[in-house]
């Protein structure tokens, strides 16, 4: 596990899209299972700005999004299609075809988990997967449970993921109350995986899943467990944590 401590929010975003924009170098047809939310537009932007300029090319990657709201459709504004056609598929050059997200719409929830397994299965083993992370410690939308998660599931959102979430509707009340989300033992089987965190919202429980136990009740902390883990976070989201155990903080100046 290597812990960063990034500056701000600009930083972070560089120096993680600075691993990603590696990861494709090194291997142009690289598996990225990527992730939504406020954290990595930072990051999307600036991966972007690096395929404009030539730096990296995406045209032979696959990628495979961590989860989407039940109900939502690759139509509607609020999903993560959307999120991630907007933030980076719809300005880079992947070709649209290799990018996969859970369908939303598909009202057979067995079924929908199912074909998402399958689409992973076939996709191999994902290179590198970003994550973001809860102030619940949740990773993709695995809500903090008494066991931890295998496959695909069909979740129900906690409240403090509706109210995390509600900043990008326009009231709490649309936020959708089910998603589906890869499972941890998916995200868990990635080669690397990059967290980042920003904010001082984050600084609890970023503290908690990397000193504290290993358990479903904070699902983020099972990363510990993972031999190529990077986590970034800025100064303000690694307050606690940095004061807790300095010495597992790489840059803790
Ligand atoms: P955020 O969400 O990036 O919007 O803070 C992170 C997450 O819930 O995983």
């Amino acid at each position: 596990m290597r812990i960063i401590r990034a500056k701000d929010y600009s930083d972070m975003s560089r120096k993680a899209a600075g691993i990603i924009s590696a990861q494709v170098i090194l291997k142009p047809d690289s598996v990225l299972g990527l992730a939504t939310g406020g954290t990595p537009i930072g990051t999307y932007q600036r991966l972007i700005e690096m395929n404009k300029n030539g730096d990296v090319d995406f045209s032979n990657c696959r990628t495979v999004n961590l989860d989407e709201y039940a109900g939502l459709g690759p139509e509607d504004p609020q999903s993560y299609r959307s999120f991630m056609n907007e933030n980076l598929f719809h300005h880079i050059n992947i070709d649209m075809a290799n990018t996969y997200v859970p369908d939303g719409k598909n009202i057979d929830s067995e079924g929908e988990c199912r074909r998402y397994d399958g689409i992973l299965k076939k996709m191999g083993t994902v290179d590198l997967q970003l994550l973001g992370i809860g102030v619940n410690g949740h990773i993709a939308f695995n809500e903090p449970a008494k066991s931890f998660s295998k496959g695909t599931q069909k979740v129900t959102l906690t409240q403090d993921t509706i109210e995390s979430n509600k900043r990008f509707f326009e009231k709490a009340e649309d936020v959708p109350r089910y998603a589906y989300s890869m499972g941890i033992k998916s995200i868990f089987s990635a080669k690397r995986i990059l967290l980042i965190a920003a904010g001082k919202e984050k600084a609890k429980i970023l503290c908690r899943s990397f000193t504290g136990e290993i358990e479903p009740a904070v699902p983020a902390s099972v990363l510990q467990m993972h031999s190529e883990l990077i986590v970034i976070a800025d100064k303000d989201a690694m307050s606690e944590l940095i004061n807790v155990a300095p010495e597992l903080v790489e840059n803790a100046h």
